[in-house]
């Protein structure tokens, strides 16, 4: 079933986030989900070490040379397998994105940010190159504001959707909740909202973005979808 990866050449960009609010959310609603963590960093490894979660595994420590095997094998048995990558261009993330059926690229709202994410679509392009076959991605913005979009936002999604690049209209908006997740080693449906502000509205959030990836992969699957 999809494969669903992660990637951003820049560090910070809020990838193992994104995968663990995605992956988290979609087992919350009875999905069979693998998190595969290729974050050297492995903080979705750490977060979920030792939990038993209904629906989700977590995949850590694999290698360059095992990607591609895990990723067929989780893909064959899982509804949806989530691929958190690491914040450099390696070989291991251009595996990945050659297995991918949909790449999000998350990216926070400035210039410099954009400049990244540009980047980050031209090395979709050399795997596309390599392997010969179109990879869908879709740009995700993240840490913005809950609030009105600025205007700098706007001019930024404006100028990338000028470029062609494609952009999800969900944002992970900025939450101390999604923060919480990390430093708690919860889900959203288990943190504590009298320890964690705003758990509701991260909660709404997250679905909302949960229910947008899974209608791009649902058009990607019957040809509707670039
Ligand atoms: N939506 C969000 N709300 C609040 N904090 C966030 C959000 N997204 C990311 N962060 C914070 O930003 C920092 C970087 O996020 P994250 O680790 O997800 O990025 P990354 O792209 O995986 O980084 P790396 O390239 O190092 O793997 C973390 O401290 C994380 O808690
Ligand atoms: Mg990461």
């Amino acid at each position: 079933m999809p494969v669903i990866s992660v990637a951003n050449p820049k560090g910070g960009a809020g990838k193992s986030t994104a995968a663990l609010v995605v992956g988290t959310t979609l087992a919350s609603k009875g999905a069979t989900v693998t998190i595969l963590d290729c974050d050297p960093n492995q903080p979705i490894a750490a977060w979920g070490k030792g939990q038993e979660r209904p629906g989700l595994r977590v995949l850590s420590e694999i290698s360059e040379r095992e990607i591609i095997s895990a990723i067929d094998a989780e893909s064959a048995e899982r509804q949806f397998v989530l691929v958190d990558l690491e914040g450099t261009a390696s070989r291991m993330v251009s595996r990945a994105l050659s297995r991918s059926d949909l790449v999000l690229i998350p990216m926070q709202a400035s210039a410099v940010d954009a400049a990244q994410a540009a980047r980050a679509v031209g090395l979709i392009r050399e795997e596309e190159q390599v392997i010969r076959r179109p990879i869908p991605y879709r740009v995700m913005f993240t840490r913005t504001s809950p609030a009105i979009p600025t205007r700098a936002e706007k001019a930024i999604v404006a100028e990338m959707q000028r470029n062609g690049i494609t952009v999800l209209s969900t944002h992970l908006n900025e939450r101390a909740a999604f923060k919480a997740l990390f430093a708690y080693r919860h889900t959203l449906a288990e943190l504590d909202p009298e320890k964690v502000s705003g758990v509701p509205a991260a909660t709404e959030n997250a679905n909302k973005l949960a229910g947008e990836v899974v209608g791009v992969v649902r058009q990607l699957i019957k040809g509707e979808a670039a």
